[in-house]
């Protein structure tokens, strides 16, 4: 794992846009996995700037994101699928048809998530995963525990989640109690991962990724074992 700490968020986000602008650069048609979440937001504003100042072209790409809350409508403004459609997709050149992410008004989620293996499959594999963090250590929606997952699947969200995420909506009874979920392996399959963390809340999980440990109690921590992963924080998350 490649460790990178920036001044600020600022340089974060326009570091992470790098990375991902030279994919598409080396590869037009490039498999994009996708995350949510405060994190990512400074990152998709320097790529719809570069799509309309530099001409980046998304008009290839395929993109397909990590979960989405379960059950939700896709239309509801917490939705992952809303948030992918206003902060990325509405202000640049690719084919909505293309832009992936979980269902979550599946009638059959436990169908729905082996059909989002087997479209990755299909599409051949991510070609660069974005990843966030969360305070507990969770990438995707995959939660802490004895065991973890290793397929798409329905996880339950703890209450370290549904805390974090309660600023989003007007009480923490309205966050949902579900998600379905990309596994681990399919976040370990992806050929390259860029980490990102940000801000002080983030310290504790950061200091967890720099020593040699690896435990599903910190499910990020399995990153250590991908050969390609840059993971780039900012002074606020690593020196809390
Ligand atoms: P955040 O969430 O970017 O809103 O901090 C990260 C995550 O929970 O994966």
């Amino acid at each position: 794992m490649e460790f990178l700490v920036c001044n600020t968020y600022e340089e974060v986000s326009q570091e992470a846009a790098r990375i991902f602008e030279a994919q598409l650069k080396a590869k037009p048609d490039s498999v994009l996995g996708l995350a949510t979440g405060s994190t990512p937001l400074g990152l998709y504003r320097e790529l719809i700037r570069a799509h309309e100042c530099g001409g980046l072209d998304f008009s290839r790409v395929t993109t397909v994101n990590l979960d989405e809350y379960y059950p939700i409508e896709p239309t509801h403004e917490q939705s992952y699928r809303y948030f992918m459609d206003k902060n990325l997709f509405d202000h640049i050149n690719i084919d909505k048809n293309n832009t992936f992410v979980p269902n979550g008004k599946a009638a059959d989620p436990a169908a729905e998530s082996v059909a989002y293996d087997e479209r990755i499959k299909r599409l051949g594999g991510i070609d660069l995963q974005l990843l966030g963090i969360g305070e507990n250590g969770h990438i995707g929606f995959n939660e802490p525990g004895a065991a973890l997952h290793a397929s798409t699947h329905v996880e339950v969200l703890t209450e370290s989640t549904r805390n974090a995420n309660a600023r989003f909506f007007a009480s923490i009874d309205e966050v949902p109690t579900h998600a379905i979920t990309t596994g681990m392996a399919g976040i370990l399959t992806a050929r390259k991962i860029v980490l990102l963390a940000c801000g002080k809340n983030k310290h504790a999980v950061v200091q967890a990724m720099l020593d040699d440990t690896v435990t599903t109690q910190i499910p990020a921590t399995l990153l250590k074992c991908h050969p390609d992963v840059l993971f780039l924080c900012d002074n606020a998350a690593y020196k809390g």
